[in-house]
């Protein structure tokens, strides 16, 4: 039987390309704001940390502003595919690390920034990784957290989750703004902005980059199909399944 780790590594080791290409990871408002954030606030000989880099999307949209830029990710796929991307891209300053978010392999206080996008969703013990993360993040320091949110009321939140769940086995929650605020502040950290926007997700492109088993993909329909109204508004669910969730960016500071 597998660990939830174990389950992440199988999920997303041999979907490394489909990451790459994924217009919902490669693009986005998000990445926009993230490096208009980034470029007031970073200096040349400052270090970043990018943590579950997937593809490399967000480590590569920040790393010039940087001196150096350490991308990790517990895939050895991603972390080649991101290796093979800096090159491109001639981003010599992006080094590639493996680790999980709860144990970071590096120094207290060793980074400017520590950021995170679209993979706190999939941590089991993320007031651990978030103590973790404030740690190797120097005082005065900035993190900067983009992920999905959970549904807007609870039961929009029910069918969210059950969703998401079927078609990733390795999704673990969403959480709320509020669940998200009271763990950053747990965690030391001030939120100086935070901005939302709506993501849209093809169904077809949603499940195929996870190469959702053919009987989950049923039950993801069977499931939109019995949702009860105010659930299919708030999640604008579209004939072919398609529907839209809600991307959350937190700009935050660790206290000097
Ligand atoms: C959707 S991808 C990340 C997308 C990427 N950050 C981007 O901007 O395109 C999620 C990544 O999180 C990684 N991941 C999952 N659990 C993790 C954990 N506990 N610690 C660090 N990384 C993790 C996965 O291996 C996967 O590569």
């Amino acid at each position: 039987m597998r660990t939830h780790d174990q389950t992440v590594q199988q999920q997303f080791d041999p979907r490394a390309e489909a990451y790459r290409v994924s217009a919902v990871h490669a693009a986005g408002p998000d990445l926009v704001h993230a490096e208009a954030l980034v470029r007031h606030a970073a200096a040349r000989t400052d270090e970043a940390l990018d943590v579950g880099c997937g593809a490399g999307h967000l480590a590569f949209t920040l790393a010039p502003h940087f001196g150096h830029t350490v991308a990790l990710d517990p895939s050895p796929s991603m972390r080649a595919m991101v290796s093979a991307g800096a090159l491109e891209r001639n981003l010599r300053q992006i080094e590639v690390s493996a680790g999980q978010a709860t144990s970071l392999p590096f120094d207290t206080g060793r980074f400017a920034l520590v950021c995170t996008r679209y993979s706190a969703h999939h941590w089991t013990a993320l007031e651990a990784a978030l103590q973790e993360m404030g740690r190797v993040l120097r005082p005065g320091g900035h993190a900067l957290i983009i992920d999905t949110l959970a549904g807007e009321d609870v039961l929009t939140d029910t069918y969210l989750q059950a969703m998401e769940l079927l078609r990733d086995v390795s999704h673990v929650r969403n959480r709320s703004v509020g669940e998200w605020r009271s763990l950053l502040r747990a965690a030391g950290f001030a939120e100086l902005e935070y901005r939302l926007w709506p993501t849209h997700l093809q169904f077809a492109a949603w499940v195929a980059r996870m190469d959702t088993p053919a009987e989950r993909i049923a039950a993801i329909r069977s499931l939109q199909n019995a949702a009860p109204r105010e659930v299919r508004d708030t999640l604008a669910i579209e004939e072919d399944g398609s529907f839209s969730i809600r991307t959350a960016l937190f700009w935050l500071r660790k206290a000097a």
